[in-house]
């Protein structure tokens, strides 16, 4: 993870609310400022602009079961947490040159915005059914480059088709977060079926796992 709004010279409220919500995403979510720069914390830039990040850090964790279970995979297997599109179609030569779209394991596509300004953005759509994280509704295109919304409170989050994500209500901390009630987004694919797993622990000791598919 990058530092988040930036560890060298001045960010401005509207880029480092729009890092925020593209570095909710990173494995790890830090802002980092540099000695002696004007702040950049959440807080610093007004109630509007720690709403959004506030909410951009609610999705990373209520979808935390998710992540720390691409974790534990890429403690097992060394598959990456964070990946290109390029990984997971890699018989679409169109994805060797995306470099602006990553994906959290197999199933959520992440499409920031890295331009200040800007409420609208050119994304690929690989070959896949994908839903709408916010309210389930299905892409209409695929292999194919769309305009996605995205106004400045707003990062586009799409879920594939044919998998199975772990979530939980977020707490302050992850052992207080156990005791939320879990979800499960289920989004089908072509053939109407979805699978996941999920990687769990009491989120604080070591040696603690026991896992469960579903
Ligand atoms: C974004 O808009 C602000 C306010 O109109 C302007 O000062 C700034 O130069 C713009 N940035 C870019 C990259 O166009
Ligand atoms: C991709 O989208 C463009 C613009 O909507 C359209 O003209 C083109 O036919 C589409 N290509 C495919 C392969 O669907
Ligand atoms: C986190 O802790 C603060 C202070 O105790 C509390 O106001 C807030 O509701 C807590 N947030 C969650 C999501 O539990």
């Amino acid at each position: 993870g990058a530092d988040i709004c930036g560890l060298y010279e001045e960010t401005s409220a509207q880029l480092c609310q729009r890092w925020h919500q593209l570095g909710a995403f990173y494995s790890l979510a830090r802002n980092h400022n540099g000695g002696n720069l004007p702040p950049q914390d959440p807080g610093y830039f007004g109630e509007e602009v720690a709403e959004v990040i506030r909410d951009v850090l609610h999705i990373r964790y209520t979808l935390l079961p998710y992540l720390y279970t691409l974790m534990y995979n890429a403690h097992i297997t060394g598959a990456p947490v964070i990946k290109p599109l390029m990984f997971e179609f890699d018989d679409d030569a169109v994805t060797l040159d995306i470099d602006d779209q990553f994906m959290w394991g197999p199933a959520l596509l992440i499409s920031p915005v890295l331009e200040e300004n800007t409420t609208s953005i050119r994304a690929y759509i690989p070959d896949s059914r994908w839903f709408s994280y916010y309210d389930g509704k299905e892409v209409d295109v695929r292999a194919n480059f769309t305009q996605l919304e995205a106004p400045l409170d707003f990062i586009p989050l799409h879920v594939r088709g044919g998998h199975v994500l772990p979530t939980q209500r977020p707490a302050n901390t992850t052992v207080t977060s156990r005791n939320n009630p879990l979800g499960l987004i289920a989004a089908l694919d072509d053939a109407g079926e979805a699978r996941g797993s999920l990687f769990w622990d009491d989120g604080e000791e070591l040696g603690s796992q026991c896992c469960l598919t579903v």
